[in-house]
């Protein structure tokens, strides 16, 4: 009778995770028996060689309006970390005084498109170090105060060791010079921070409403469409989603104007760069981008820069064109923008955004690889420097899931947290043990030991070393066939450098009902 018994447990659990993900409208979410994680599968496909580093996601479902814990995969789509299950948005690694951190951004979401919240800096050993909040006398659409405003859209450390985050506030403006406008108009005014990490102190700020000369309101390309009549229901004429440091100050990403708009220090104009007509901004260029995001400067010069943005085109009239990542040679001392390369996905799967996105240059001065996230369409695709797709990604069915950003990092990490070992029984009868190992962040580890210890309380010192096993993807497993060990603890190893040890790992005992399975198929 056993071996029914093994196939009906197994049959089982697989009648049970069809039942958790068969509505055909979920993904399927990987589960694991370390922990409570479920990150989305993520599909790979590898279409040439790929730049090495780790894929960082946050995934958020359509069908809320929030997003979920902040995801580490790798190149084979394997999960590495999962953190949290809150709202979680922009999840990347950053340097901060020389090292390298995570960070991303929690809190309320789905503010107008905007958020609430805070920023998290955890270091390569998975510990909080700080937490980023911002305090100012904002206005909200329900009047509503808040404990913390930065605003999902930009969190970025800078050279110096602070921060500049995003935030909005609800104000009112004269938009009689519009067609559709009118005095009074309530608008989404876009801010941007300069704060003190260790501290959260305020070195700087800017408004848009407060530079009115530098983005006339008449200029902003996103139609009314009846909203501006109520602090609820405010006009968002700006939206400012990204912002960059630069040598001379910020390069500001303004999405309704199609703007680059570089401020010096003291958030007076340097120039401005537009994505649409040629006429329009300081620096003349054969660049097209518009509705963009993700705006970064690359080998900046006195004289010179790369500039590249991720262009959501896909909103303007007309077919849909596809997402595309454009980087543009900025000469300052011609006054020119000239396009070098850019990033078009393969038309036999042309992706769009409709909103969100970015565009990463990997490791720019050696491969020119480039990273594409679909934004709204929970893909992403990597590209070599002749532009061709060399690798995908996939973590949801499209119009479900989505991401705000995704990034590839060479991120290096051991939690400070142990290892985490689970024994099981194959089934509560027999003596065959299955041995579960993962450790949730660890890049490191390369094989587990698995070592039979004598006491609830021993350590590995006193163990016996059963078995060594290579790592297989996030959590391996090892079957065990050893009636006398009751306690075991595993090591995670990178070559023979043991890198953490576990907790003493309880073996369920044999049951000792006397009702065998045998009785319960006759019952
Ligand atoms: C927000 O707007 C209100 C007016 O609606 C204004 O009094 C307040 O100073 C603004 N706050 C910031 C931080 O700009
Ligand atoms: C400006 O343009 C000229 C002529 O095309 C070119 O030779 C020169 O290198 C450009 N200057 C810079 C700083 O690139
Ligand atoms: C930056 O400059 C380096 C050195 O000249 C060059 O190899 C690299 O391609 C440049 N990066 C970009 C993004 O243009
Ligand atoms: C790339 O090259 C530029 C120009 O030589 C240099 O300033 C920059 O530090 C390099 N960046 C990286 C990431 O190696």
């Amino acid at each position: 009778m056993r071996p029914f018994v093994y196939l009906s447990v197994l049959l089982l659990s697989t009648l049970g995770a069809l039942a958790h993900h068969g509505t055909g409208e979920e993904w399927p979410a990987q589960q694991f028996e370390t922990g409570t994680w479920t990150p989305p599968y993520l599909m790979v496909g590898k279409l040439g060689e790929v730049n090495p580093g780790n894929i960082f996601i946050n995934v958020r479902n359509a069908l809320e309006d929030g997003g979920t814990a902040p995801t580490i995969y790798d190149n084979d789509g394997e999960m590495i970390w999962q953190g949290v299950q809150r709202k979680t948005m922009d999840f990347k690694m950053q340097k901060l005084f020389g090292k390298d951190v995570i960070t991303y951004w929690d809190g309320e979401t789905g503010v107008l498109g905007y958020g609430y919240g805070s920023v998290h800096v955890l270091d390569a050993s998975y510990k909080e170090i700080y937490t980023v909040t911002l305090q100012d006398n904002f206005v909200t659409p329900d009047g509503k105060k808040r404990d913390t405003y930065v605003d999902v859209h930009e969190h970025l450390i800078t050279p110096k060791g602070t921060m500049i985050v995003s935030a909005i506030n609800i104000t009112q403006v004269d938009t009689s010079m519009r067609p559709e406008g009118h005095p009074g108009t309530w608008i989404i005014d876009c801010l941007f921070y300069e704060v003190d990490i260790k501290t959260n102190e305020i070195l700087f700020s800017w408004a848009a409403t407060e530079n009115q000369d530098i983005l006339p309101l008449g200029a902003s390309k996103f139609p009314m469409w009846g909203s501006g009549f109520s602090q609820e229901s405010p006009w968002d004429c700006y939206h400012m989603n990204s912002i960059q440091y630069a040598n001379h100050g910020y390069v500001v990403s303004i999405r309704y104007y199609w703007y680059a708009l570089y401020l010096h220090h003291d958030g007076t104009k340097r120039w401005i760069l537009s994505g649409g007509n040629r006429d329009e901004g300081d620096i003349p260029n054969d660049a097209h981008f518009a509705w963009q995001h993700d705006i970064r400067v690359y080998n900046e010069t006195d004289d010179s820069m790369v500039l590249t943005a991720f262009n959501n085109d896909v909103l303007n009239e007309g077919p849909p064109s596809e997402s595309t990542g454009v980087a543009i040679n900025v000469d300052l001392k011609n006054m020119t923008g000239v396009t070098f390369r850019q990033a078009n996905s393969h038309f036999s799967d042309p992706s769009f955004a409709r909103t969100q996105g970015s565009f990463q240059l990997l490791d720019y001065n050696t491969t020119g690889h480039m990273l594409m996230s679909y934004g709204s369409t929970c893909k992403w695709k990597e590209y070599n420097g002749d532009g061709k797709v060399v690798m995908t990604g996939q973590f949801g069915y499209v119009g479900h899931a989505q991401a705000y950003r995704t990034f590839k990092f060479p991120w290096h990490a051991i939690p400070h947290y142990p290892p985490t070992g689970v024994a099981k029984r194959i089934s509560e009868y027999t003596t065959d043990v299955l041995v579960y190992m993962s450790w949730n962040g660890c890049t490191e580890h390369d094989n587990w030991n698995i070592y039979s210890v004598p006491t609830a309380h021993s350590t590995i010192e006193d163990g016996t070393l059963l078995h060594n096993h290579a790592k297989k993807g996030f959590e391996t497993h090892a079957d065990l066939r050893d009636p006398n060990t009751k306690h075991l603890i595993v090591e995670a190893l990178q070559g023979t450098k043991s890198l953490g040890v576990s907790r003493v790992v309880e073996i369920p005992p044999i049951s000792q009902d006397t009702e065998t399975p045998d009785d319960e198929w006759k019952a």
